[in-house]
This record gives C-alpha cells, structure tokens and sequence, in this order.
C-alpha cells in the first residue's frame, strides 16, 4: 500500500506563509524548522506536499537528507545538494525559465541561468561561498530560494556541520536584507528530535537563532478515515469504526506504517464473528511495545555497560551530563556489578549513537533518540519498581 495521502491545502498555505510573510510571520525570514519524531511523514510531506507547493510560487527548492547517506559528512551532503541544483539551473530550457520567472511573478527577461564560479570548488576553500552562490542564484532566478534540511540535527554534532549552518546564516544574512532583493534565501529544517531543533533556533550564535520552531502537523482523523476507506473499496470486511481506528492510530504515535501492520492483523486474524473495535485496541497496544522492543533489543546486545549509560540518559530530566563523571562511573558499577572506569563509558557512548538510540545534542549533552522507546524505557521501569 504505497499511496500518499497528500494535504496540499496545509501545504499551500505554509509554502504561501514562508514566501510571501505577513508581519506577523517575518520570522520565517530567518528559517523554519519542523519538529515531530521518527517515521510520522515528515520527509513524505516535504516531498510530496511541501516542495511542489513551493515550486507552484516559482521558488527555486533544494532538498537534502541528512539520514540519506550516514557514512558522508552533513556539511558535504548540503554543498553536493546545492551544487546539483545549480547545475541543473544551467542546464534549464529557457521555456521553464520563463515558466519559472512567470510563477514567481518576476519579469521575465530573455537570460537562463550561468554562474560565473565553478560548481565542483563552491562552499569550499578557494571557491566560490555559498552566500555568492545562492545570491546569484535568486538574482538570476528573480526569485526565492528555499533550501530544505531534512533531519538537521545532524549538522550540530560535528564542527564541520554547525560551520555549514554558519555559512548558510551568512548567506541569508547577505541576501535576505538587500533593499532591492528579487528573492529571499529561505531555510527550512526537520528534525526527529523536539528538544534538539528547539535548541537549533533558540541558542545564541547558533546559526538560526530567531527562527520560527513548529511541530510537524501530524496526520489525523481524515488520513485515517481515507484509509478505511481505501481499505473498504478493496473489499476489506474487518472495518472498525472511526473513532477506535483515530485512537488506534494515535496509539501508535500517528505512524502511518503501524497503522497499516495494525489493519493488517486485525483483517488476517480477527476471529470470525468478533467485533473488530474490541481487537484492533489490543492490536495497537501491543505493536506499540514491539516498536519499542526492536529498539531496546538492540540495546541488550551492546551489553550491561550500554544498558547503563542508557539508563542514565533515560532517566535524566532533559538532557542527560556527565556521563563520563566520576559520579556516572559509580553509578554504572553500581548497576551492573563491577567497578567500571570512566574511560570505559565513551566508547559505549559511541557504540550507542552509531546504532541511533542515543545522540549528541550538544557539548557533553546526550538524549535518547526516539522519545517514544524512552517513555516505554520509563513505563516499564515504573512497572518493575512496583512488582
Ligand atoms: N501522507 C502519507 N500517506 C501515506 N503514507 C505515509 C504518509 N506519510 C508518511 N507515510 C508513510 O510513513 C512512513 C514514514 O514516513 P516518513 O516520511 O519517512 O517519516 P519521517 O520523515 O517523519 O521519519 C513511510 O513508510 C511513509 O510511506
Ligand atoms: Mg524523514
């Protein structure tokens, strides 16, 4: 079931927000970043709501994935992102530079696009800055640019990323407040981690300070209800009604792939006769702890140490420091029964990001990855200090 239920509606109007602000919302000059955790839709709406939308104002969208490659660096993934876009620029038939000059509503001109830098030095020592660039290339677009960041987070844990981010805060800081600009240069960033993108636009001197921080609009009662639907005209008999499929789906934290694994067992293995609102609750409660399970299952493999330092992190109100204090040692050996060294700690902090379920959130700050396993963490902990 690969179909996209899509919100163009909700898309056009931020796409109508972010380019042309009303007062109320200049602060999306400076960047909007969209919150909300792993696997809700957020790169499916960029893709196939968010960017057309822009397209349709005339604006120039480049896109890229900060997840899509883990082994390359972020900083190189945005400069190969944007080099691309520009090269594809060059290479634009003059009709769809004129279809693109006339949605923007910008005078049309006879020009295509030709950058007088190279593209293979741009954002690197000796060539052009990506201040130039983008500024040549909303001058020439005679239109906005929207670079769009998905998974940003990535960017703050290396030094070469937050100076990737600084660079594109220059860039916009160039381009955006000239008297006469033909375009803006807009930033748009994701990120799976609330408290993390929150500290992206609130930090002073982080690149985006005063941005605009929103949670992603997650699907609701009507994504549902078009499913059900989807699943009637295919002749699906197990139906439950509305309300208890919304409740199911927010169970499962407005995961549309949980969701459909839920319809799936509840079509394959309803009991005939049995009413499909009892089961498809219990359906959801239980793929809701298998999610987390997968996750915390990785976590038993990495050890006690691992189990720990997790722990530690878990529990911790916000983010979680000094794990490699003194302090953390003992209560590491404490946990598990031997005495532990605090040079012990690091590489299993290591271990635990490469395998996703914690992350860096800052200088010495570390936060479970997906807020959804640290509450079952927390659940089930709560249970075991009770029996
Ligand atoms: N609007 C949608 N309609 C149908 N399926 C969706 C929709 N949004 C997300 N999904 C499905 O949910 C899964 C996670 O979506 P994704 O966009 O990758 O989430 P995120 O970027 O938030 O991690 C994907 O398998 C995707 O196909
Ligand atoms: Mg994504």
């Amino acid at each position: 079931m690969s179909y996209v239920y899509k919100r163009p509606e909700l898309a056009r109007q931020m796409a109508r927000q972010l380019l042309h602000p009303s007062v109320l919302d200049e602060g999306l000059r400076s960047g909007l970043f969209l919150s909300g955790l792993r696997r809700i839709g957020k790169t499916t709406f960029l893709l196939n709501d968010l960017i057309p939308a822009l397209e349709d104002l005339g604006a120039i969208v480049i896109y890229v994935d900060l997840w899509s490659d883990p082994q390359r660096s972020p900083a190189s993934l945005i400069r190969d992102a944007i080099r691309e876009k520009l090269s594809e620029l060059e290479s634009l038939p003059a009709t769809a530079v004129r279809k693109l000059r006339r949605l923007a509503g910008a005078d049309i001109g006879a020009l295509g696009f030709k950058f007088g830098f190279k593209l293979d030095t741009l954002g690197e020592p000796g060539g052009a800055t990506l201040a130039q660039a983008l500024g040549e290339v909303v001058d020439q677009g005679r239109t906005d640019v929207v670079l769009i960041v998905d998974e940003v987070q990535h960017a703050i844990t290396s030094e070469e990323g937050n100076q990737m981010l600084l660079a594109l805060k220059a860039a916009r800081d160039a381009i955006n407040p000239r008297p006469n600009t033909l375009g803006h240069f807009l930033f748009v960033g994701t990120g799976s981690h609330r408290a993390l993108v929150g500290e992206l636009t609130a930090r002073r001197n982080q690149a985006f300070t005063g941005a605009t921080s929103v949670a992603y609009p997650v699907l609701d009662k009507e994504y549902v209800a078009y499913l059900l639907q989807r699943l009637s005209a295919e002749g699906f008999t197990a139906q439950p009604s509305l309300d208890v499929a919304v409740k199911a789906f927010q169970t499962l934290g407005h995961r549309p792939e949980e969701m459909i694994k839920a319809l799936r067992q509840l079509h394959f293995h309803l009991p005939p006769g049995s009413n499909p609102d009892e089961h498809l609750p219990v359906i959801a409660n239980t793929l809701r702890s298998t999610a987390a399970d997968i996750e915390l299952m990785k976590l038993e493999q990495l050890g006690g140490l691992a189990t720990a330092i997790f722990d530690r992190i878990a529990s911790a109100e916000g983010d979680a420091r000094g794990l490699f204090s003194a302090d953390a040692a003992a209560a590491y050996s404490k946990a598990i029964g031997r005495e532990v060294k605090v040079e012990e700690a690091q590489p299993v902090v290591n271990e635990l990001m490469a395998t996703n379920l914690i992350m860096r959130k800052g200088h010495g700050l570390y936060g479970i990855t997906d807020p959804f396993v640290q509450e079952m963490w927390r659940e089930r902990k709560a249970i075991e200090g009770k029996l």
